[in-house]
This record gives C-alpha cells, sequence and structure tokens, in this order.
C-alpha cells in the first residue's frame, strides 16, 4: 500500500538512541506527500484523538495488522559475492579471496551474469527487511551502475561503489584495475553514473571504494582520497579485518590500517570501514575524531576474522557502529541474524571461550550488548553513521519501515499476548524470519522485493 499522504495507526517499535527502545502502542503516524513523516502522536498525547478522528473523516486513516520496524540499515554488502553465499567458509580469508571470490567478481565484466544476481539480491534483500544497504560492486562500471539501476527500480536506498584495486602483488591478473589511472576514471564515471540515473531522486548515492589496503598501491590510495574530497563523496573500505590483513598493512607501511586510511585522505565523516577487529585505542579515538564508523559484521568475523570486534569499547570510545551481513563473508543475507550474531559475539567476548581457564581470566568483562542495542546498531546507528534521515520513527524522517505479522502463515515467531515491552522486541527479533515481514516500504512507497 501507498503510504504517502496517509497516517497510520498500529503498534510502533525503534530503538532511537543506544540502550532506548520504545514501544509506541495505538501510536498514530502522519506521512506527508514526500513519504516523510510529518507528525506522530503517542496513545497518552492529548492531539491523539482529534488527530486520529481527523485521519479517519478523510480517508487518510491505515490500521495495519501486525507491528511496524524501522527498516534495517545494512553497512556491509558485496553484491557480486551473493552467488556464492554460505561457500568455502572453511578457508583462511586471503585464500577465500583468491579461490572463490576473485574468480566469481572477475565474471560481472559480464552484465548478462550480473543482472539475475543482483536482481535477486536487492529483491531478498528488501524481502529481509533492508531498506538501506551499502555496496561493494566489482571492478567493473557498467555492472556496478546496473546494481544502481536495480535498487532505484526497485526502491531500495543504496550507497554503492566501483570497487578499486589495482595491486599487482595481491590482485591476479585476471581481477585486477590495470593501474591507478584506470581505477580513479571507472571510480570517477561510476559516480557520475549514479548520480545522473533517471528517476535517482537522492534513493541511491556513489560511495569511492579501495577494496582494502593490501589491495591498492599508494598511487591508487592518494588518488582515491583526493577523488573522495573533490566529489564530495564517502568511502567504504575494510579496516584490520584478519590477523593476516591487519599484519600486512603494518609490515608495508609499519602503520595501522586506519592511520594508513588516514594519512591518504580515506577517513571522513561517514565513511564505512568494515570489520575494525583489530583496532587499537588510537584507531579509536581517530575514528571518533572524524566520524568515520565501523559495519560491524559477527557472523563473517566468526569464519575470517580471528576475534570479536570489540564493540562496547568502540561504542565507549565514541565510534560509530551499525551492523553488516557481509555478503558472502557471512553466510546470510538477513539483518536479523547480523542483529542476533552481534549479540552473541558479544556475549562470548564477556565470557571468554577457553573453557580450561577459570572463569574470571576467561574473558573480558563488560563486553556484551542486549537484543534492544543490536536493534538500534542495525537500524538507527548504521543511519546515523551515513547520515541518513531514517532508521527511526520520528518527524523529518524518512518512512523506511518494515510491517511484521507475527501470524502470517510460515512465520516463525508466536506472541501470546501480555508480553512486556522488552519481552514483545526480544521475541519479534530473535523470532521473526522473512515469512512474518509482510510488507516494506522505502520513503513511503512500497519497495519491490517480488523474488524470481
Ligand atoms: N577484504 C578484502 N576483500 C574482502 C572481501 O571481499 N570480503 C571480506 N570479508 N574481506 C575482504
Ligand atoms: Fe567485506
Amino acid at each position: 500500500m501507498e503510504l504517502r499522504g496517509r497516517s497510520i495507526l498500529g503498534t510502533f517499535i525503534h530503538a532511537p538512541a543506544l540502550g532506548e527502545v520504545a514501544v509506541l502502542r495505538e501510536a498514530l503516524v502522519e506521512i506527508d506527500g514526500h513519504g516523510v513523516v510529518a507528525a506522530m502522536h503517542a496513545r497518552s498525547a492529548l492531539s491523539w484523538r482529534d488527530a486520529v478522528d481527523d485521519a479517519a473523516a478523510s480517508g487518510r486513516l491505515w490500521r495495519p495488522d501486525g507491528i511496524l520496524l524501522p527498516g534495517f540499515v545494512d553497512l556491509h554488502v558485496h553484491a557480486p559475492q551473493y552467488r556464492q553465499l554460505g561457500q568455502a567458509l572453511d578457508l583462511p580469508l586471503q585464500d577465500w579471496l583468491q579461490r572463490y571470490t576473485f574468480p566469481l567478481e572477475a565474471r560481472y565484466s559480464d552484465l548478462g551474469h550480473a543482472a539475475p544476481i543482483y536482481d535477486a539480491l536487492v529483491g531478498d534483500l528488501l524481502a529481509g527487511g533492508t531498506t538501506t544497504a551499502v555496496y561493494h560492486g566489482t571492478i567493473h562500471t557498467p555492472a556496478t551502475r546496473l546494481l544502481a539501476e536495480i535498487c532505484v527500480a526497485r526502491r531500495q536506498r543504496a550507497l554503492v561503489g566501483r570497487v578499486a584495486m589495482d595491486h599487482p602483488e595481491l590482485c591476479p591478473p585476471s581481477y585486477r584495475d590495470p593501474d591507478a589511472a584506470a581505477a580513479l576514471d571507472g571510480t570517477r564515471a561510476l559516480i557520475a553514473a549514479v548520480r545522473a540515473l533517471p528517476g535517482n531522486d537522492g534513493l541511491v548515492r556513489p560511495l569511492v571504494t579501495p577494496r582494502f589496503v593490501p589491495a591498492c598501491t599508494d598511487a591508487l590510495l592518494a588518488g582515491l582520497g583526493a577523488l573522495a574530497r573533490d566529489e564530495g563523496c564517502a568511502v567504504q573500505t575494510h579496516c584490520s579485518e584478519s590477523d593476516w590483513a591487519h599484519r600486512h598493512v603494518l609490515d608495508r607501511f609499519g602503520r595501522s590500517d586506519a592511520q594508513v586510511l588516514d594519512g591518504f585522505g580515506l577517513l571522513t565523516p561517514g565513511t564505512v570501514l568494515a570489520h575494525g577487529n583489530f583496532l587499537s585505542d588510537g584507531d579509536m579515538a581517530l575514528l571518533a575524531g572524524c566520524g568515520a564508523g565501523i559495519a560491524h559484521c559477527a557472523l563473517s568475523n566468526a569464519y575470517f576474522a580471528g576475534a570479536v570486534f570489540p564493540l562496547r569499547a568502540a561504542l565507549a570510545r565514541g565510534v560509530r557502529v551499525g551492523l553488516g551481513t557481509d555478503i558472502a563473508g557471512g553466510p546470510s543475507a538477513s539483518m536479523f541474524e547480523a542483529a542476533r550474531a552481534a549479540v552473541a559475539s558479544s556475549r562470548m567476548l564477556e565470557t571468554g571461550v577457553e573453557p580450561a581457564l577459570p572463569a574470571d581470566r576467561r574473558g573480558r568483562p563488560g563486553s556484551r550488548i542486549g537484543i534492544g542495542e543490536a536493534f538500534h546498531l542495525a537500524t538507527a546507528g548504521g543511519a546515523d553513521l551515513l547520515g541518513l534521515p531514517v532508521g527511526r520513527f520520528a518527524p523529518g524522517q524518512a518512512f523506511d519501515a518494515m510491517l511484521i505479522d507475527p501470524a502470517a502463515p510460515g512465520g516463525t515467531v508466536r506472541l501470546w499476548g501480555g508480553e512486556s515491552d522488552p519481552d514483545l522486541l526480544a521475541t519479534l527479533l530473535y523470532g521473526a524470519s522473512r515469512a512474518n515481514i509482510v510488507s516494506v516500504w522505502t520513503g513511503g512507497c512500497p519497495a519491490d522485493r517480488r523474488v524470481g
């Protein structure tokens, strides 16, 4: 249902700040003609009765069956890798890249290969409640442009990057930019193409995307930093993901990933750094100071990182954090799974995992997050890092949302009635799956999540 210009009366749950979950039962949310929340009336507000009567009298009122949540913001998706979701996760990162990932990504020189995969991915992510996605494409400008077109057509909010990688030692001849100039030209072309896409009213934006420091020459990193500044374009890359990747940068530069990126002008407000598992305290201070943040990909980290991201420490130091699936480093496209994995991994960091050690020496106390905090990171947290007005229900925010029907056929969540506010949220987040998501909107318009 088109929601622009309508008023919705129902239960809304959001997490506008870390540690704050609001369950708004029988609230009225008014959406303007541009898909932006114009006003909200809590059940207890003096204005509520008149606002509901007005909406009903003018035929604008809609009372959905179910519960509304903000759409998820997935901060880290490798679109081409959807084709290998769940595969070869027993390999170390460097072998997985060389043996599986680079050969697969090379095939996206063929638009005929790219089109059905990108279309299925965007549809599947929308069907899973992801209304904003931050994508790595490939080194191919046409295929990456096609991904942006599909996002516009299906109405998924997105940031899309053409991957830049030219280092002859790390990147195979069959899959690398021939030199820094070619990578910069391709990136510049993608930025222009995305900004000029017909029908793109700001829904889809370009991103400067050095794959990660090991894959890029100094000339390319410097050029991309200058390009990001000149184009006013945000940046995404990987940072200190695994022991191998972290060490590789230290050996090459004598400095950490974060310091190297900063030196090349690639740490800017809104820069999305995937993983960041081995950030030092100094690195965290650097990120907090410049407004760059982390895409925390807990499920992927379980396979490739060799360590758990110290999420609590990063948050305490003022680093912005959101969640990512890291398709296909993580084997699930679901942000519900990403949120669950963020909670579970934080608990393992807190308690520690080596049973032969005494309990008081096993872990890092104070590391846990709860499911409400994971929900914040998966919605408003990610949106805040990107500077997008989504992720919470409030006047001025674009209406990007999903409707959860706990009674949907094939669904996996059961409500018994009488749940407290925290129990209601936890039951939905731990239990719901795709069958329970019965509608998805971006900017008040229904997103096209048809699959097949
Ligand atoms: N580091 C560089 N490229 C990649 C990638 O495709 N996936 C992951 N997880 N890490 C990377
Ligand atoms: Fe990644």
